[in-house]
Formats: C-alpha cells, sequence, structure tokens
C-alpha cells in the first residue's frame, strides 16, 4: 500500500503495453483503483480482469486514440459521465518515429505532436483542477532522456520530450505547496513496444538498459518522494546531466552519431558518421 496511491483513481494513458502495462500493475500492488485507456481494447480488459483476480483492483476500461484531436476531450467526457474522480493522471502513451525527417510520414510525425504533447495538455488541463482543489494527488509525464538534446533523425520525438519536460518543470513550480505532485519521469532505452513502433529492428539499443519493471518502480519511488525530473539508472542519469552542461553543438552531434551506430539512418547520410 502507499499513502499517495492508495484509494486514489489513477488514470495511465498507454495501459496496453510496456511501461503503461507495468505501472497499471505497480499501480495496483499499491492500493491504487485504475482507469487504463489505450486503443486496443482486448489488451487492456485483460489487464483490467488479471489486476481485480490478483489485486482486488477497481479497473475501468475506456478505450481511446489520443492522436486524434477530440481524443483527450471524449476521454474527459466518459470519466465525467462514469462519476471517475481521477486523483493521479500518468501520461505515458506515446510514440517515436526514427529516420530522416525529409522522409518521414508528415502525417505520423503530426500525430506524434498530438499524441505525446497536446493530449497530455489537454488531459492535464482537464484534471488539474480537481486535484488542486482537492490539495491532492498529481500529474505524473513519461518524458525520456531524449529530451535533453537534439537528436537527429528521430527529430520530432526529441523534440516533443523536451516540451514534456519544460511544462513539467513550469506546472510543477505553479503547484509548489498546493498538495499537487508533478513530475517527468525519463527513462533511458528500455525494451517495450516503443522500438518496433519507431522502426527500430533486431537488438539495436545500446548500453544502459534498465528492465520496464525497475525503470517503472524506481519512477514511481521517485514521485512518491516529491521529486519533480527523474532518470531512473546511473548510467542515463549522468547521460542526462552531461548532455544539461555540454554545448549544444557537441550533444547534437554526439546523438547523430549514436543514430547511425543503431544503422537508422540512410545510406547517402550514414556516410557523414
Ligand atoms: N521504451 C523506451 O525505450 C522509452 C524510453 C523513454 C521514454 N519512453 C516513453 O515511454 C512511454 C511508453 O512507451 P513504451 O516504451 O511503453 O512503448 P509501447 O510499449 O509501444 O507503449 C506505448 C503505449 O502508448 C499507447 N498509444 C500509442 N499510440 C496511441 C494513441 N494514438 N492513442 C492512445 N494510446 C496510444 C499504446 O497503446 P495502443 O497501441 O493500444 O493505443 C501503448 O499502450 C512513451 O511515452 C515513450 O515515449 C520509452
Amino acid at each position: 500500500m502507499s499513502a499517495v496511491f492508495s484509494n486514489r483513481w489513477v488514470l495511465v494513458t498507454g495501459a496496453s503495453s510496456g511501461l503503461g502495462e507495468e505501472l497499471a500493475k505497480r499501480l495496483a500492488q499499491r492500493g491504487a483503483h485504475l482507469v487504463l485507456t489505450a486503443r486496443r481494447e482486448e489488451r487492456l480488459r485483460n489487464l483490467a480482469a488479471d489486476l481485480t483476480r490478483v489485486n482486488g483492483t477497481r479497473a475501468e476500461v475506456v478505450p481511446a486514440d489520443l492522436s486524434h484531436p477530440d481524443g483527450a476531450d471524449r476521454l474527459l467526457a466518459a470519466l465525467r459521465e462514469r462519476e471517475l474522480n481521477v486523483s493521479h493522471l500518468v501520461n505515458n502513451a506515446g510514440f517515436g518515429s526514427a529516420g530522416a525527417f525529409a522522409d518521414l510520414d508528415a502525417a505520423r510525425e503530426a500525430a506524434m505532436v498530438e499524441l505525446n504533447v497536446a493530449s497530455i495538455v489537454r488531459l492535464t488541463r482537464g484534471l488539474v483542477g480537481g486535484m488542486i482543489a482537492a490539495r491532492d494527488g498529481g500529474v505524473l509525464n513519461v518524458a525520456s532522456t531524449a529530451a535533453f538534446q537534439p537528436v537527429p533523425f528521430m527529430a520530432t520525438y526529441a523534440a516533443t520530450k523536451a516540451f514534456v519536460v519544460s511544462f513539467t518543470l513550469a506546472l510543477a513550480a505553479e503547484l509548489e505547496g498546493s498538495g499537487v505532485r508533478v513530475m517527468a519521469l525519463c527513462p533511458g532505452p528500455v525494451h517495450t513496444g516503443f522500438q518496433a513502433a519507431a522502426g527500430f529492428e533486431g537488438p539495436a539499443i545500446p548500453l544502459a538498459v534498465l528492465t520496464p519493471n525497475r525503470t517503472v518502480e524506481r519512477g514511481l519511488a521517485a514521485y512518491e518522494r516529491g521529486e519533480h525530473l527523474y532518470t531512473p539508472g546511473l548510467v542515463n542519469g549522468l547521460q542526462s546531466f552531461a548532455a544539461r552542461l555540454l554545448p549544444h553543438g557537441l550533444v547534437t552531434r554526439a546523438a547523430a552519431r549514436t543514430m547511425r551506430r543503431l544503422g537508422r539512418v540512410p545510406g547517402k547520410l550514414a556516410a557523414k558518421g
């Protein structure tokens, strides 16, 4: 049980796989009631049934496409209709795409901005007023170590996560002393559905891989401690710290070299590495 989450309704976006599924499991163990959302309804229903069976969790499923401009508002309307008073919002749903920006699909890049950025703004704005009034609850945004420097060949994704960190830290400062906690969790590479969705294939992830389990457990512990920005893992933490200290040009070129090593760069551009 957890003083922060016990008997509170927690909305987890992107709960159908990876970090979101793990977050839901760990939150259930902490005594939370859960609203699970993503597009794949059957996976959410199976997870909800498992959590109820194993932990006695009250779990509601609300399928939503949060890359659609109306998706977040529809989700908020469903919460109101079911009278679900959400105390904690976990903005976890997100995806990336790897490749030369000029070759990437324009509609998919824009959908990424809608999901990774706009839906977080809409959901947070929709729910934070209730948290402030209750002097309880909070917002946990899943960003990435990609937030700390531009990442060539993953340009849109890294920019969306930089937004998440900036937005989170500003909101945390606004809500200091309000009783509402706000934190950005910045994982490094973790094996989930993320790699396939981004177009990485094979065992391409280098150093510093934490499991989803450890990433989430450490992230939730940091949120419970009241941190505002947390990067799990020593190597990830050091990389993120260095990226904020060193000149932008240097860290951007280093990020480009890493992407070339991962083989996500078309031949003509790869030769420059
Ligand atoms: N894995 C990593 O290496 C890593 C590192 C740093 C940060 N992150 C961040 O961690 C978060 C979770 O990603 P993950 O690694 O767990 O990847 P994942 O296994 O692919 O999970 C992504 C989740 O987002 C949901 N989602 C995708 N598009 C959606 C949409 N249009 N509407 C609603 N939900 C949508 C997916 O559900 P449906 O497909 O069912 O909709 C899924 O539940 C993301 O924000 C990602 O950027 C991941």
